[in-house]
């Protein structure tokens, strides 16, 4: 019957499939995809109600929050998959960057699962994985620009294959997700920040307030957000009592100027990315921030204006998740990559030197 099917061509060896698993910060998530480029299932559980009252990620919490549920979302994701353990070709796990209490709980498990199976672990750098997630839901190929923009991170690169990545600039001091964080602190608006300051920023007036756009017009592809920061801090003071309005065009006004400072500097970027890589015709956004409607379309204007095509991954991908693990994870086996059991998570691991570079 199998010998039948394969000889009239309807049999299929099945596609590779990975489970995926995310601890890094305050998302707890398991996902399996496979190398069509399907997400088979996936759990993702934000422990936003048990950092709220804190005002942002404490460590130890994300921890022990990430130990109790990440048994429950692994059996749900595979059962929901209707897969066991041995219908995997491997076990990948966000090995950092990150908090390391969290990428030792996530860690830890996928080895013991990869153990118990016999199936090869993959520690996934975590800035990878969001790096390669365009390629799992729009099917891209290298190279391309991509813009990182996170809660830990902002760098701009050209990604020209797996584990091949070239720089161009990286912020010199806050990452844009944690200036958004600190900007929705100040305007009352809770956390987690970005969203927040999108929602307001729907009903404000971005033009009432002149903030800076930390180094536009000068070359390179460097960030700064720390002196868009206290410029926001300088108008909301100035205020005597601010009310919601205030508040919405402070927040308008602060979206506007982060767009236009990745606008210009991602602009700079296209300039060294068509020199290097003469092929790539794309602009990827990826990470957290990349969640942002008006700076998505800020991107799109740019891109369409130096000649690439502008693509992000769904709101829901950018932001942290462990299909975009799975994937890198799958990236990495089918290139012959696996990592040892003795794999230590890593607090600070730069692209740049993912997965074996130096
Ligand atoms: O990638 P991510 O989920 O976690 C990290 O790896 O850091 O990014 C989280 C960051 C947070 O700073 C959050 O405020 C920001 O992404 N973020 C946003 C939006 N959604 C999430 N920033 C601006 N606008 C959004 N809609
Ligand atoms: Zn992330």
């Amino acid at each position: 019957m199998h010998h039948c099917a394969r000889a009239w061509g309807l049999y299929r060896p099945a596609a590779m499939r990975v489970l995926g698993i995310e601890t890094s910060c305050d998302e707890t998530a398991a996902a399996v995809v496979d190398a069509d480029r399907r997400i088979l299932a996936e759990r993702l559980f934000s422990q936003t109600r048990e950092h709220a009252p804190y005002g942002g990620v404490v460590p130890e919490i994300a921890a022990r929050a990430h130990l109790d549920r990440l048994d429950a979302l692994v059996g749900e994701t595979m059962g929901e998959a209707g897969l066991g353990f041995a219908d995997l070709d491997g076990i990948a796990a966000a090995a950092g960057p990150g908090l390391i209490g969290g990428l030792l709980v996530g860690a830890t498990a996928a080895k013991a699962m990869a153990l118990a199976s016999g199936r090869p672990f993959l520690a996934v750098n975590h800035l990878e994985a969001h790096a390669l997630t365009a390629r799992l839901t729009d099917g891209l190929d290298f190279p391309y620009l991509l813009l990182l923009v996170s809660g830990g991170h902002t760098q701009l690169l050209a990604v020209e294959g797996v584990g091949r990545y070239r720089l161009y600039g990286e912020t010199e001091d806050d990452a844009l997700g944690e200036a958004f964080d600190k900007a929705a602190r100040l305007l009352g608006l809770g956390f987690p920040g970005g969203p927040a300051v999108e929602k307001a920023a729907e009903a404000g007036d971005p033009a009432r307030f002149r903030l800076p756009r930390p180094l536009a017009g000068r070359p390179g592809a460097g960030f700064s957000f720390s002196g868009l920061k206290t410029a926001l801090r300088r108008a909301a003071e100035a205020l005597p009592a601010p009310g919601e309005q205030d508040v919405a065009d402070l927040a308008a006004s602060f979206q506007a100027a982060a767009a236009d400072t990745l606008a210009d500097r991602t602009a700079n970027a296209a300039a060294m990315f068509r020199r290097d890589c003469p092929a790539g015709r794309m602009l990827v956004a990826a990470g957290g921030v990349a969640a942002n409607r008006h700076l998505r379309a800020r991107l799109q204007e740019v891109a369409a204006a130096h000649g690439l095509v502008f693509a992000a991954p769904p709101p829901r991908l950018c932001t942290d998740n462990a299909a975009m693990v799975a994937w890198a994870g799958l990236e990495r086996l089918r290139l012959g990559g696996r990592d040892g059991l003795d794999f230590r998570p890593r607090p600070r691991w730069p692209l740049v030197s993912a997965n074996g570079a130096p």
